[in-house]
């Protein structure tokens, strides 16, 4: 039903979609009642109907790389840096129960998908210190199934210092799964030129047009839940901002206003250095309540998000409070222990204790921490 264009069909055992019809636009994945679409292969030749209807179980994966021996170390390599990324959880983090599940490693150093650069604009004022860059990325009909909150991968052309070509650097999506706009499938980058950083800088310097090597989908836990009665608070500064971006626009898109609601506390310099400062300016309250908090503001005190956490105790205290609150936190790794402390202090301002909380959030899959 909700298919515009007619790929979904069923018999009595499957459900199943004609690839020939269908144009990726993945409306029909949080609809599905059975979850059953929300299962995909990537394969060089797609599976007929006939195929699709004959299924009793899914079939495996097939490997569509052409295996290179580095392959098994390059994934390990990714695991570990997203670990690193997921470590200030304080434990093994998982995804949100509603969460749509996310594809993963579909292309890899040894056989990256090309895109194709389809704009990139700065973000941040011509006098800000900080250039920050909305990247826009096109795939041009390959597949490349995304989730907000996931991570992917571009690789810098050239080699590093010993002579080895360079490693992926991750960047997490600040797209929605159906692109810039809906059904556009492209997905877009929030990156910040970093001095002498290999990557920021090429991805900063490309051009309309120029060709990129991207690897990925990464990342299965940092996720939105499609559950439209989750509330969310994000926590971010500086490009942590990315994922949260891409949940605005997910939510705003599927449940608007009418979703359990989204709270943000946002921390950058200046109010010309916060990427996505004329955007967010006409996001409503009713859909996003933002608190956006400056540290370089001249003739105003430093504060930082946590600082901000602080003085909205009573409004943080009733978000932990609530059983559908999901946590998310991005940015900068040196503001997890101020967070932190925030939460300590909030917690017991009604009696719980943060660490006990934070645990059993994060085994609910509703706490979430993404540093670098
Ligand atoms: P600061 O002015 O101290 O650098 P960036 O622009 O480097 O991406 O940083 C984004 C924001 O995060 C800046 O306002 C920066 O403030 C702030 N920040 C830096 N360290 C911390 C921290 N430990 N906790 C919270 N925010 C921080």
């Amino acid at each position: 039903m909700t298919c515009s264009i007619g790929a979904i069909t069923h018999d009595d055992n499957n459900v199943v979609v004609d690839a020939e019809k269908c144009n990726y636009c993945m409306e029909c994945i949080p609809v599905c009642p059975t979850g059953s679409i929300d299962e995909w292969r990537v394969v060089n030749t797609a599976y007929t109907l006939e195929d699709q209807f004959g299924f009793e179980e899914l079939p495996e994966q097939q490997d569509i790389d052409t295996g290179s021996s580095d392959e098994g170390g390059m994934d390990a390599a990714i695991a570990a840096m997203l670990d690193e990324a997921h470590s200030g959880a304080g434990g093994k983090a998982r995804a949100p129960v509603s969460a749509a599940k996310p594809e993963t490693n579909l292309y890899t150093a040894a056989k990256p998908v090309v895109a194709t650069i389809q704009g990139s604009y700065r973000l941040t004022g011509e006098d800000s210190d900080s250039d920050v860059r909305h990247i826009i990325l096109n795939f041009e009909g390959q597949p490349f199934p995304v989730l907000e909150g996931q991570n992917i991968g571009i690789i810098p052309p050239g080699s590093d210092d010993e002579g080895k070509p360079h490693l992926p650097r991750l960047y997490s999506v600040s797209s929605p799964r159906d692109g810039e706009r809906p059904n556009y499938h492209n997905v877009s980058l929030t990156v910040k030129r970093e001095a002498g950083g290999v990557c920021s800088n090429y991805l900063c310097d490309l051009k309309m047009g120029d060709k990129v090597n991207v690897t990925g989908p990464f990342g299965t836990t940092f996720l939105i839940p499609d559950d439209p009665e989750a509330r969310l608070l994000m926590i971010c500064t500086g490009t942590g901002s990315a994922p949260m971006r891409a949940f605005t626009m997910r939510r705003q898109r599927t449940v608007g206003a009418k979703s359990g609601g989204m709270t943000m506390f946002f921390g950058a310099r200046t109010p010309d250095s916060l990427p996505y400062f004329g955007p967010l300016s006409k996001v409503p309250e009713s859909l996003l309540k933002q608190h956006l908090v400056y540290s370089r503001v001249d003739g105003q005190p430093k504060e930082y998000v946590q600082d901000r956490m602080m003085q909205e105790e009573d409004e943080v205290a009733e978000i932990l409070a609530d059983p559908n609150t999901h946590i998310y936190i991005c940015g900068l790794r040196g503001m997890e222990d101020g967070v932190e402390r925030a939460f300590t202090n909030i917690a017991e301002s009604i009696g719980q204790q943060w660490a006990a909380l934070r645990d059993a959030m994060r085994d609910e899959g509703r706490y979430h921490v993404e540093t670098y």
